[in-house]
């Protein structure tokens, strides 16, 4: 499904205040990884607390050992600390990788800003090489977007 078509679903799921902020984001995990062919693992980190480390909130896919990652490791870790994107079309090429799962070639994180602080991010991991491109970016980075408003809600 194209990801303007899909971005109606996100927003539907995002404002259904009958569940909880952790439900909803489980289930943007499941639409994106059921609706796009090439995310076969798709999962949201969060900052732990005050601890410089990740924590997985919700995640579509085989459940990961990686959990909590500290600031700095993996890709998920320079993300938590360079506030960039980071796209990595073959994971082989990458020394400061963890891998989740041997099938995976390639992966993209995208920081998830809310009030200008980085304080998580989208993973998406493919096991097809190098799947992704700038409309994955933007709209990932839409998503986060999205996701930041409800965080941001009091009634959340
Ligand atoms: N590959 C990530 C770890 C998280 S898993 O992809 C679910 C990394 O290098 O940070």
């Amino acid at each position: 499904m194209p990801f303007q078509k899909l971005k109606p679903a996100v927003e539907k799921i995002l404002s259904n205040d009958e569940l909880s902020v952790d439900h909803r984001l489980e289930q943007i995990c499941d639409l994106l990884k059921e609706n796009i062919p090439y995310y076969d693992w798709v999962g949201f980190y969060f900052k732990n607390g005050d601890k410089e480390e990740l924590k997985l909130r919700a995640f579509a896919g085989e459940p990961t050992d990686h959990t909590i990652i500290p600031f700095g490791k993996g890709i998920c870790g320079q993300v938590a600390v360079s506030n960039e994107n980071f796209v990595v079309p073959d994971v082989k090429t990458q020394t400061n990788y963890i891998a989740c799962s041997i099938n995976v070639r390639a992966e993209i994180v995208v920081p998830l800003f809310l009030n200008g602080e980085n304080i998580g991010q989208i993973d998406i991991d493919s096991h097809t090489e190098d799947p992704f491109n700038i409309e994955d970016e933007r709209f990932l980075e839409w998503v986060n977007e999205k996701v930041a408003e409800v965080l941001k809600s009091p009634s959340t």
